[in-house]
Formats: C-alpha cells, sequence, structure tokens
C-alpha cells in the first residue's frame, strides 16, 4: 500500500473515494458538511432518513455523490463526539481500510486525520493512522498453501491534514508510522511462525537477514561460546533440546548519538513445553508465542534502523527452546549464572527469568543508559492486568514514568506493579542462593524480583507481555505489542516524537 500526506478541500478531490466521519446522532463532522453543501444538503437527507446513524463500526458507500469530483464518498461512524478519543479514532480509521478494501476504489482520500482527538496533535494523529491501517491490512498467510484471494484494488491512500503548514510534520510522522509499522509486522510474522519453523537458528538467521540491508551489526553467539561466558542459567534451559541455543546481539550506532546506549533484552523461548514441570496440553500450542519478546526486539531494532535515529540502541536475544528430555535440567537442580549467583532451579516452566538473567549480566558490557526487557514471562500477569495492559517493574521511577507514557501515547498501554524488597523473601532457598519461583502469590513480582538481582549495575525496567503479545480465540495471532510502545519511548528520547 502507498500512501501519502496531502491538504484540500474534500469537494474539490479528485479520486475514488473520499472517507469522512459521521457522529451519533447523525452529526456531519466539518469534511462531511463541506461535502454536503457542494451536494445541495444531499448527505444530510441521507443522515435525516435514517440510513446512517454515525454508530462506531457502521459505514456507508455512496455513489456518484453530485457537486464533487470524487467517484464516491464513504461514510464511517464515529460514535458519540464527546466520547470520540484515541480507541475510537483508531477504530474509524481501521473501519474506513477495511471497508475500503472490499470496495472497488484503487485509491482514497481520508479525511478521518482532520478529526480533533483530544490532547493529540496532527503529528500522532497521522501516526497512529498509518499504523491502524497497516494493522488492518496485515495478513499471516506464508503456510496456508492456497492464499485466500484478497480482491485488494486499494493500491493508495492519502491522509488529508487541515492546514498547508502541517505538511512537513505530518509527513515526518507518515514515514514514521511506516517504519513503525514494518517493525511491528515483523514482531507478528516471527510471532505466528510455528516452532517448528521459528527455532533459535531461525531467529538468528532473521537478525542476521535484517544487519545485510540496515546499518546493524549483528553477531550470534554459539552454546560454546555462552558456556566460555559461563551463561550456565541459560543453557540449562537448552539441555533439554535438539535445537542448538542462540546468543543474538544487534548494535545499532546512530549517527549523532552522544549518550551510551539504551539496551533491549527479549525473551526468545520459541517453544514452552515447561520442560519436565511439563504444562497441561490444553492451549499449549500458545507456548510458540513464548518468543514474543525476541520479537518485539527485533521489530524495534528494525524500525529504529529504518528511522535512522540519532542513537544508539542494542538488541540482545537469548534464544532457545524450554523442552523435556533425557539430559534435561530436573526440579531441585542447582545452576550457576553468569553473574556467579547460584539458582535452585524448583520448577522447569520458570525458564523466562533463567534465559534473561545471564542476558541481563552480558548487557553490562555496554555500559548502558539503560536496560528495558521484554518477556511473555508470567500466567500471573495475565490474571492481573488481562490482554489490555502489559506490566511494568522497574528500578527507576523516571524510567518507568516514561514508559507508561509512551504506552498512553502508542496506545499500547503498560501497568506498573510494586518492585518492593518485601517480596524478595518469597525467593529463598536452601541450597542455593535464590529459587527460580517465589510460590502462589504475586507471581509477576516475583518473576520481576528475580531479574531484579540481576539489574543492579544499571536503570531497569521490565515488560511482561503474558497477556498483550498475542489475542487468543477466533482471532488468535500476535499482536506485535509492545512495538508501539517502545518506538514512542525511542522517539521521544531524541526529541522526534
Ligand atoms: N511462558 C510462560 C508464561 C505464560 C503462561 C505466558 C501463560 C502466557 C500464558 C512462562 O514461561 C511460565 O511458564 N511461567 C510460569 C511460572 C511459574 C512456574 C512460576 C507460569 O506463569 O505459570
Ligand atoms: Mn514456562
Ligand atoms: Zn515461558
Amino acid at each position: 500500500m502507498e500512501f501519502s500526506i496531502k491538504s484540500g478541500s474534500p469537494e474539490k478531490q479528485r479520486t475514488a473515494c473520499v472517507v469522512v466521519g459521521v457522529f451519533e446522532p447523525r452529526k456531519l463532522s466539518v469534511p462531511g458538511e463541506i461535502i454536503d453543501k457542494a451536494a445541495d444538503g444531499y448527505l444530510a437527507d441521507i443522515l435525516r432518513r435514517g440510513d446512517m446513524e454515525g454508530k462506531t463500526g457502521t459505514s456507508l458507500l455512496l455513489h456518484d455523490v453530485r457537486g464533487i469530483l470524487a467517484d464516491r464518498v464513504l461514510l464511517v461512524g464515529l460514535g458519540k463526539e464527546k466520547d470520540f478519543r484515541e480507541k475510537e479514532y483508531r477504530d474509524a480509521i481501521a473501519a474506513a481500510v477495511r471497508t475500503l478494501n472490499e470496495t472497488g476504489a484503487f485509491e482514497a482520500a481520508i479525511y478521518l486525520t482532520e478529526l480533533p482527538v483530544r490532547k493529540r496533535d496532527t503529528r500522532w494523529r497521522v501516526r497512529q493512522a498509518t499504523l491502524a491501517a497497516f494493522d488492518t491490512l496485515y495478513r499471516f498467510d506464508q503456510l496456508k498453501s492456497k492464499k485466500e484471494e484478497v480482491r485488494r484494488p486499494l493500491r493508495k491512500l492519502t491522509f488529508f491534514v487541515e492546514r498547508r503548514g502541517e505538511l512537513p510534520g505530518a509527513e515526518e510522522a507518515l514515514a514514521q508510522g511506516e517504519a513503525i509499522a514494518a517493525g511491528i509486522a515483523l514482531a507478528k510474522d516471527l510471532g505466528n511462525l510455528p516452532g517448528n519453523y521459528c527455532t533459535p537458528a531461525h531467529l538468528a538467521e532473521q537478525a542476521l537477514e535484517l544487519g545485510r540491508s540496515l546499518p546493524l551489526k549483528v553477531s550470534v553467539l554459539e552454546r560454546a561460546d555462552m558456556q566460555e561466558l559461563g551463561m550456565g542459567s541459560l543453557l540449562s534451559v537448552a539441555a533439554g533440546s535438539h535445537q542448538p541455543p542462540k546468543f543474538i546481539v544487534m548494535e545499532y550506532q546512530g549517527e549523532g548519538a552522544t549518550t551510551s546506549p539504551i539496551v533491549l533484552v527479549g525473551k526468545g523461548i520459541t517453544f514452552d513445553t515447561g520442560g519436565i514441570s511439563i504444562k497441561p496440553s490444553g492451549d499449549m500450542d500458545e507456548m510458540k508465542f513464548d518468543m514474543c519478546g525476541a520479537a518485539s526486539v527485533i521489530g524495534t531494532m528494525k524500525s529504529v534502523a529504518t528511522m535512522g535515529l540519532p542513537m544508539a540502541l542494542v538488541g540482545i536475544v537469548p534464544t532457545t527452546e524450554n523442552m523435556p528430555g533425557g539430559g534435561a535440567t530436573k526440579p531441585g537442580d542447582v545452576v550457576t549464572s553468569m553473574s556467579g549467583q547460584t539458582i535452585e532451579v524448583l520448577n522447569t516452566d520458570a525458564e523466562g527469568r533463567l534465559i534473561l538473567c545471564d542476558a541481563l549480566t552480558y548487557a553490562e558490557r555496554f555500559d548502558p543508559e539503560c536496560v528495558i526487557d521484554i518477556a511473555t514471562l508470567t500466567g500471573a500477569c495475565v490474571v492481573a492486568l488481562g490482554q489490555v495492559a502489559s506490566g511494568l517493574l522497574a528500578n527507576d521511577d523516571a524510567l518507568a514514568r516514561e514508559l507508561l507514557e509512551a504506552g498512553q501515547s502508542a496506545y499500547d498501554r503498560a501497568w506498573q506493579l510494586p518492585l518492593w524488597d518485601d517480596y524478595q523473601d518469597l525467593l529463598k532457598s536452601n541450597f542455593a542462593d535464590m529459587a527460580n519461583i517465589g510460590g502462589r502469590y504475586a507471581g509477576t513480582i516475583t518473576a520481576a524480583c528475580f531479574l531484579s538481582r540481576y539489574t543492579k549495575k544499571y536503570k531497569w525496567a521490565h515488560l511482561d507481555i503474558a497477556g498483550t503479545a498475542w489475542r487468543s480465540g477466533d482471532k488468535k495471532g500476535a499482536t506485535g505489542r509492545p512495538v508501539p510502545m517502545l518506538l514512542h519511548f525511542l522517539l521521544e528520547r531524541c526529541g522526534r516524537l
């Protein structure tokens, strides 16, 4: 799909379709009124007859509207004007793109980007419109032998802004939206790809591939390298698998970067059976998504390198399967992490923290500005926050606030949980420095407490995306979250939001 930005009056656009909004009940948005005027009150007539109430999710396609140059007008319901916020805005764009896709129009002039959204500027509206459009058009059909025929003549979308003076900012926001969308799409593709395709070696190959086309330095450590570094915790998770583990490091050094790098660490369990502490079989297929943290790191690196942001960024992805087997780690085994701290593995299904802790220790060598790890870490997080908010825990309040704010602005939100010392006691072990589980209560917090023992030397935040990285049920699939949040955080850090 080709996207562009324009400014100008809706009745004067020579295009296959003009898209304007209608508020409930039956109230035209400003561009709608302009078209109505040019068409001698035709739109108002239609609303009066009750064919379009303006409810969210509804739309109405009109042909041959007189007095204007476009072939069609698409009316999109926006809901009540006083309730029109970020979500309603995104839903309206999504509804428009979905409907346009089913018409014969090959291009469209979208005026929804002129709608006021409280507290949000034109750049935000253009960026979000781009993301919502890509999200709607996303398909994962790599593994279908017969691709579903999408009759898609739609080739070009133009977003309109009110004033010519807004064009340069809007153009930049569009480019950002496209770069972020590319990162999200990559994260979704990797997440959706099943475990027999998406192995640690596949993730490594994808990262190396990015390094060939973008300014990214990518290196992959093998099992022997990890042994040499003393990553006994990570390797204990890989022990039951026939797939060799990989440790992926992606480095981006943007021009004009002045600080040491921000480091992102992503959990890359390409399939989580639970290991010897094996999971129940119901819905176990969803554990192919246990590398969505890794996917979000790789996707974010792609977006940042595509935009050429003036910053230093490192992506670290420890990746392995978690399988039972003759060589697998057993409950009660004690392993030694790269930090030197020993861990009693009481539950082999709490494997995410075991691979992350060594990656977090490895991150020290970059003298990071801050470190953010992203992981589908705990079922407890899904119980606490559902599929709406990611869990956020941090050892630095300013960093936590920045991420919460970025989540709000990206409409990819997180909610902070406490990381108080009182919870640390739950990780006591009789046989090692710590246990890898903390018992029945506060599972998301005790998992973060475990990680906090490896992040003492820098500012650190942890995002638990177990509930947000994918959807279950008939819309099962990866969401690409929290790539939008991370990109908004990074854009804000270099003053580009
Ligand atoms: N990958 C899972 C977490 C998970 C579970 C994500 C369900 C999404 C849905 C993680 O490795 C895990 O198994 N965690 C255990 C930890 C427990 C053994 C302390 C969990 O949450 O049950
Ligand atoms: Mn697990
Ligand atoms: Zn897991």
